[in-house]
């Protein structure tokens, strides 16, 4: 089975936290799941993966955490063939800001450019609403799971 490679970016942990869920729940259907921060380490292999969730949270003013920028920046430079990669995006941010998920926009527009095909909605958690980021992810990664190519 094609392993579901599960690349998150975050400041103070809640997006790790989110990525746990997500490969609980793609677990608990049979997937097999790997967890990695993402980095630019990680660029030269992505263009071998089949199937991703990208999560990431956002700061300062619409930044992205610093080891996703990392990633993000190696993406531009590098610009790998990413047309065999599908992905789902689930992004962390707070609507008190104006800049509200820019983190998360911002991958999902340079996985796209490179040829990425993405699977589902963008989810976009909203710490402002009071809901646990773990019980969107959970609801998220099963909606997502009828949607993954065979
Ligand atoms: C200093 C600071 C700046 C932030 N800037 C933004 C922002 O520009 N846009 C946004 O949507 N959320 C912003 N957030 C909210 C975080 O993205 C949100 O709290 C998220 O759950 C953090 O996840 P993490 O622990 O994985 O980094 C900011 C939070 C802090 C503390």
């Amino acid at each position: 089975m094609t392993t579901i490679h599960i690349l998150f970016g975050t400041e103070s942990g809640n997006a790790e936290m989110v990525a746990d869920d997500i490969a609980a729940t793609l677990q608990s259907e049979g997937f097999e799941t790997e967890i990695a921060e993402l980095s630019d380490s990680l660029v030269p292999g992505l263009a071998d993966m089949r199937l991703a969730v990208v999560i990431t949270s956002t700061y300062g003013e619409g930044e992205l955490p610093e080891s996703a920028a990392l990633f993000h920046e190696a993406l531009l430079r590098e610009r790998p063939d990413l047309s065999g990669l599908s992905f789902g995006a689930f992004g962390l941010g707070d609507s008190v800001y104006e800049t509200f998920n820019n983190g998360i926009e911002t991958l999902h527009r340079v996985l796209i450019a490179l040829g990425a095909r993405q699977i589902g909605e963008t989810a976009k958690h909203d710490a402002a609403s009071g809901e646990p980021a773990d019980d969107l992810a959970s609801t998220w990664a099963g909606s997502l799971m009828d949607r993954i190519p065979a």
